[in-house]
């Protein structure tokens, strides 16, 4: 299975922030934005991965996270040059997912919570056709809305309804079968003018192909599209860094657990950096070590 992460976007709601750099760059709290959603499919075990990105960023996108290798992960990129729609992600990454399944993740979606990986790899496992999370939120109107029956199963999909049917929120982290690209070609724009996620959602769910998992409040979702989001995901990370004594999203870390790479190779690559993250992928690795012996 293959992952994108979609990156591209003019951010004009960060203005002026985000005038000389993606949003999807600046930092939640102690480390790039973009870690938390490379974070959220290296545990589901994904290592071919493009990063959408828009025109003026691709560079910048590529310095902070390269080819992947150092990961032991396969990282490319590609521009989205007009801001067309999420489902644009199928279209302009139809070459790189080349037939296979597919899981899209937005830039500004952070997940966190317990056994979050053996949820992903179930659900990547598990996946008819589309398989996407619901979140119980107090302001659905802000999301794609998710109706469902007692059986949890859905029954309607709305995009930014002005009177949601429920509570729960379609988050933005979504898996596809090899049909995926040709149903999104095969979309027309929204009002707004956009190939939008919740349409092609909607095309699954009239085939009876479309699952909903629910993540209760066990779980954590944010989606750090605005000032006020980016400060309260910043708070929480730190919150639960202090606590627990143990990084959110620590790429290098992950990559080490899931056996995507040796120990020695990331060492390598910080071993040029003194500070408070590099020193913490140290003793992570190091304690890793140790319980293998
Ligand atoms: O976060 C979950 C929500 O994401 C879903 O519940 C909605 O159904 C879905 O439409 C989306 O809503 P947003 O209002 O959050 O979408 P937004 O336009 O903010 O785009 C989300 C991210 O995707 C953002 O970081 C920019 C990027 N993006 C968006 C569009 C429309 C692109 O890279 N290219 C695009 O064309």
């Amino acid at each position: 299975m293959k992952g994108i992460i979609l990156a591209g976007g003019a951010g004009t709601r960060l203005y002026p922030s985000s005038l000389s750099i993606s949003k999807i760059l600046l930092p939640i709290y102690d480390k790039p934005m973009i870690y938390y959603p490379l974070a959220t499919l290296m545990m589901a075990d994904i290592k071919d991965i493009l990063v959408i990105t828009n025109e003026a960023d691709y560079e910048n996108f590529k310095r902070v996270l390269g080819d992947g290798k150092r990961l032991g992960m396969n990282i490319q990129y590609k521009i989205q040059y007009v801001q067309r729609g999420i489902a644009d992600a199928f279209i302009i990454a139809e070459d790189f997912i080349n037939g296979d399944d597919v899981v899209l993740i937005l830039g500004d979606n952070i997940f966190y919570g317990k056994n979050l990986s053996q949820v992903l790899k179930n659900a990547k496992k598990s996946n008819r056709g589309a398989t996407v999370f619901g979140y119980p939120v107090d302001d659905p109107e802000r999301f794609g809305v998710a109706e469902i029956d007692d059986n949890n199963r859905v029954i309607s999909l709305e995009e930014k309804p002005a009177h949601p049917k429920s509570n729960y929120a379609v988050t933005g982290l979504y898996f596809y079968d090899n049909r995926v690209c040709d149903f999104a070609k095969n979309l027309t724009p929204s009002a707004r003018g956009e190939l939008e996620i919740t349409d092609l959602n909607k095309i699954y769910l009239a085939k009876g192909l479309l699952d909903m998992q629910i993540l209760d409040k066990s779980y954590v979702w944010l989606d750090t599209g605005t000032h006020e989001s980016m400060l309260e995901a910043s708070k929480f990370v730190h919150e639960i860094e202090q606590k627990t004594g143990k990084k959110l999203a620590c790429v290098e870390e992950i990559a080490c657990k899931e056996g995507f790479i040796d120990d020695s190779e990331i060492l390598k690559s910080i071993e040029k950096y003194n500070n408070d993250y590099c020193n913490y992928v140290r003793k992570a690795l190091e304690k890793q070590i140790c319980s293998r012996i």
